[in-house]
């Protein structure tokens, strides 16, 4: 996601977070400001890019190779490359909350690096290996020139937002959440997650957002994309999905980081 994505998530995960988890994440995060995880959620991104940090970069997706839009699937051995990946980081990172023996400046980064992740699982392209997640199919979105992975992350999700700033989209989502609100049932969003299978518990959202890439993301196929303005018929038939994607990865942020500090999901 872009920065408005990430920041909702955040937002979002706010929201969700019990005060004795809030307290232990301002800690770590060495932070009292009222947007305490909105304002690292995109520190990851700024990361990635400077000197020496560039083993990062695989962190952000996991590069599934199926066939979409015939056929959708994640597999751990087959996809989470040597270099790591956003399953394998969450994982790690999340160890390293659960570990007291962590130095503070490691979880201050694992901090960072969940609140971003979680995010980025949840967009469909970045659990999907075609055309480096998208990243190389050019299409046009509202009269611009761009690629479909970027209005995934960002054009769909400001059209969604309509002028709203993170703190009111989030509010919104969170609220639709909570009234189940688009036919959402938020309380199916948690079903496995453990941490006793942190593995297993990042490949079932994994294995999720990717199916959307078969029903949806590229359902009409490449060449289709391809062609036409995206910001009209190809945005309302799928704006849901990256509704219901932003909303479920602030939710489980949410609940997984209550986890690690109490032991429940707060759900
Ligand atoms: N680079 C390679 N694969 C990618 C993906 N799925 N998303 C973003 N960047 C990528
Ligand atoms: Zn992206
Ligand atoms: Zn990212």
């Amino acid at each position: 996601w872009g920065t408005l994505g990430h920041e909702t998530v955040a937002w979002i995960a706010q929201s969700y977070v019990s005060s004795d988890t809030k307290d232990a994440v301002q800690t770590i995060l060495d932070s009292k400001a009222s947007d305490y995880m909105a304002n690292v959620s995109t520190w990851a991104d700024s990361f990635r890019y400077s000197d020496g940090a560039a083993w990062s970069a695989p962190l952000h997706y996991i590069d599934a190779n199926d066939s979409p839009p015939e056929s959708c699937s994640v597999d751990f051995n087959r996809d989470c490359g040597d270099a790591g990946c956003s399953v394998s980081a969450i994982v790690n990172y999340t160890s390293i909350l659960l570990d007291d023996e962590s130095k503070a400046s490691l979880k201050l980064d694992a901090m960072r690096f969940i609140i971003h992740f979680v995010g980025d699982l949840h967009q469909p392209l970045h659990d999907e290996a075609l055309d480096v997640g998208g990243n190389t199919i050019n299409v046009t979105y509202d009269g611009d020139d761009t690629n479909l992975h970027h209005i995934w992350d960002t054009e769909i999700v400001e059209q969604l937002a309509d002028g709203q700033d993170a703190e009111a989209f989030a509010k919104n989502l969170t609220a639709a959440i909570k009234a189940g609100g688009y036919g959402w049932d938020a309380s199916t969003w948690l079903t496995g997650a453990s941490l006793n299978d942190t593995k297993a518990t990042a490949m079932t959202w994994a294995s999720e957002a990717n199916a959307y890439v078969c029903s949806d993301v590229l359902a009409a196929g490449v060449d289709a994309v391809e062609e036409g303005d995206l910001s009209g018929t190809y945005y309302t038939a799928h704006y849901d999905v990256a509704r219901i994607q932003l909303a479920r990865a602030g939710y489980r942020l949410g609940a997984w980081l209550n986890l690690i500090y109490t032991g429940q999901t707060g759900a």
